[in-house]
């Protein structure tokens, strides 16, 4: 594969998986796969889910054609300017009530990854999104998208499979960047941009973060999440699907994956298929906000 220029290398299968025995004592044995074009990784492996593929599937696209984010809307990056992978899991063990907590953990681990591949600090944004510090400004630098994949026709019965899809802006420039809320580790000032190095790192923390969530009610888990997340603790506005808005303090995440806002007269308990976004009301004293 070629050099697509400085700081666009192609991925490296060898270095984007944790080394060692692939998964070693964990739950999941990754196997990576890198698709030079796809139109969407997360419809790719959900198509491999259906045809009978086992947990443990990571296929990263060097560029997506028709990238798929949260609510129907497009996740666009240039070729080999992003990472954008999708992981295929069985977590048979875990019952659908705490399913919601997969895109939660999955962008604890992204933080966690970026953290320590790129020495870039990060904040979560409840339910789906990764913040990173531009100039001063927030601004989100990666997206998950989980998806249900249901496949009855697989033997032996190992219920429904997930597909995990992270976007994660790497060294795409301003000019790149679709809408001005979005920013990457380059902008963000990271230390290294090299994407097989944060593929790794960040596989590394969902094996141990989903380990977590597969063994025990949250456990170390939600602390470690509601620690990371920058919405708890902020007065927010939440858009609601049928139009119309909450406004309240954002006090907490259930056992569920679920926001609690508190509007001053009661707690409101939100799934993430309930909120079109959640955003601050009003920006801390000197914070600035894009877009
Ligand atoms: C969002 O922020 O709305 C979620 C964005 C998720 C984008 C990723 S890129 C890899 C995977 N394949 C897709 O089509 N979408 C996800």
């Amino acid at each position: 594969m070629d050099d697509d220029g400085p700081g666009r290398p192609p991925l490296d299968p060898e270095a984007g998986l944790p080394p060692g025995e692939p998964g070693r004592g964990g739950r999941v044995r990754w196997r990576l796969e890198v698709l030079e074009e796809s139109p969407s990784t997360n419809a790719y492996v959900a198509g491999r889910a259906r045809d009978g593929e086992a947990a443990g599937l990571v296929v990263a696209a060097e560029h997506q054609t028709a990238g798929r984010g949260r609510l129907d809307r497009s996740w666009v990056t240039p070729p080999r300017a992003a990472l954008t992978f999708s992981l295929l899991l069985t977590p048979d063990e875990v019952p659908v009530h705490r399913w919601p907590w997969l895109p939660l953990l999955t962008g604890l681990a992204v933080a966690e990854g970026v953290e320590r591949a790129a020495g870039v600090g990060t904040r979560l944004k409840w339910p789906n999104d990764v913040l990173a510090d531009e100039a001063g400004a927030e601004a989100k630098v990666a997206g998950v998208l989980v998806e249900r994949v249901e496949r009855p026709g697989v033997e032996p019965p190992p219920g429904a499979a997930a597909v995990v899809g992270v976007g994660l802006n790497v060294t795409t420039t301003r000019a790149e960047l679709p809408v001005p809320t979005a920013t990457s580790l380059a902008l963000a000032g990271a230390a290294s941009t090299d994407r097989s190095a944060l593929l790794r790192s960040v596989l590394e923390a969902f094996a141990r973060r989903y380990d977590e969530w597969c063994g025990c009610a949250g456990g170390g888990l939600r602390p470690s999440y509601v620690r990371a997340c920058g919405t708890l603790g902020r007065q927010v506005r939440v858009a609601l699907p049928a139009g119309g808005a909450l406004v309240g303090r954002a006090v907490d995440v259930d056992e569920e994956g679920r926001l609690l806002v508190d509007d001053g007269s009661r707690v409101h308990v939100l799934g993430a298929g309930d909120v079109v976004h959640v955003r601050p009301d009003r920006p801390r004293p000197g914070e600035r906000m894009r877009g």
